[in-house]
């Protein structure tokens, strides 16, 4: 048996809709995989009642069939479904790396993102590898048509995850269709501002790079208490906030000697919205 842990994510971080993706270090799935003749998946942890454990229907089982792979696949949910960290990805990356070592397949990294995103796919119906691309490759990524790009980081972050639900085909549902040229030269200033400080190290930069005036804002009006817990975690030191993914959950950046601050104020401040609340300290890597 071989075992795999893969970790929550945040795709987004504001200005890199469907492009950026962070690695958090907590939650995370384990997806254990053995030789079968036949794909089998048993889910358990988090929001396992939700999760379907038909292969054809599972990111992992079809991942499994993806790399012709088949095997007794148990997961084990970290990463609950809908909540903007990856639950679905971080499955399918794991299954990806568990079954490419079990089957000794060889692919590189950026085969695996490939598979595991083929996983996301045939699930949601839409490949976005702005999750599976961190939860294999670790740190922050950029993801293209083209390819993947992958920095490693040191950077402080806060994911809050509030007990509501919101499901991806609703967050996109309220993405606009088009978006004015100043909105467009704002996001692509913001993008840019945000790579440079993942790659200095710099909380002050990637928050700042965080400001986005198109997608955010749309999701946001689906999040209750979002603006509330935004100017919580900005008082207690957050440099920049925004959206975790397709939401609920909410990711800050700060400074390493505000991170608890920064955690308590937003699970505060969505109990004060009452929404019960609990958040993930991490940092990029
Ligand atoms: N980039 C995607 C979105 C992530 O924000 O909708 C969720 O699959």
């Amino acid at each position: 048996m071989l075992t795999v842990r893969a970790p929550a994510t945040s795709a987004n971080l504001g200005s890199g809709f469907d492009v950026f993706g962070v690695a958090l270090d907590r939650p995370a799935d384990v997806v254990s995989v053995e030789r079968a003749d036949e794909t089998t998946i048993e889910v358990s942890g988090a929001g396992a009642q939700y999760i379907p454990e038909d292969p054809a229907k599972n990111t992992a089982g079809v991942v499994a069939a993806e790399l012709d792979a088949p095997a007794r696949i148990r997961i084990d949910k970290g990463v609950r479904p809908s909540s903007g960290l990856g639950s679905s990805a971080a499955s399918a990356a794991a299954a990806a790396v568990a079954l490419d070592a079990l089957y000794e397949r060889g692919l590189t990294g950026e085969e695996l993102v490939r598979v595991a995103a083929e996983g996301e796919a045939a699930v949601s119906g839409e490949a976005h590898a702005d999750n599976v691309a961190p939860s294999i490759l670790g740190g922050f990524t950029v993801v293209r048509d083209d390819g993947v790009l992958s920095i490693d980081a040191e950077v402080p972050l806060v994911a809050c995850l509030p007990e509501i639900v919101v499901s991806t085909r609703d967050a996109r549902g309220v993405v606009p269709d088009s978006t004015s040229m100043d909105d467009v030269v704002h996001t692509v200033g913001s993008a840019a501002t945000l790579t440079a400080g993942m790659q200095r190290d710099d909380p002050t930069l990637v928050g700042r790079g965080m400001d986005e005036h198109v997608v955010t804002p749309a999701r946001a009006a689906l999040i209750d208490g979002y603006d509330d817990v935004v100017a919580a975690a900005e008082a207690a030191g957050a440099t920049g906030v925004t959206v975790s993914g397709a939401g609920p959950a909410i990711l800050a950046a700060c400074y390493p000697a505000r991170q608890r601050a920064v955690a308590s104020a937003m699970v505060e401040a969505f109990e004060n919205a009452g929404v019960d609340a609990r958040a993930y300290r991490s940092s990029v890597g």
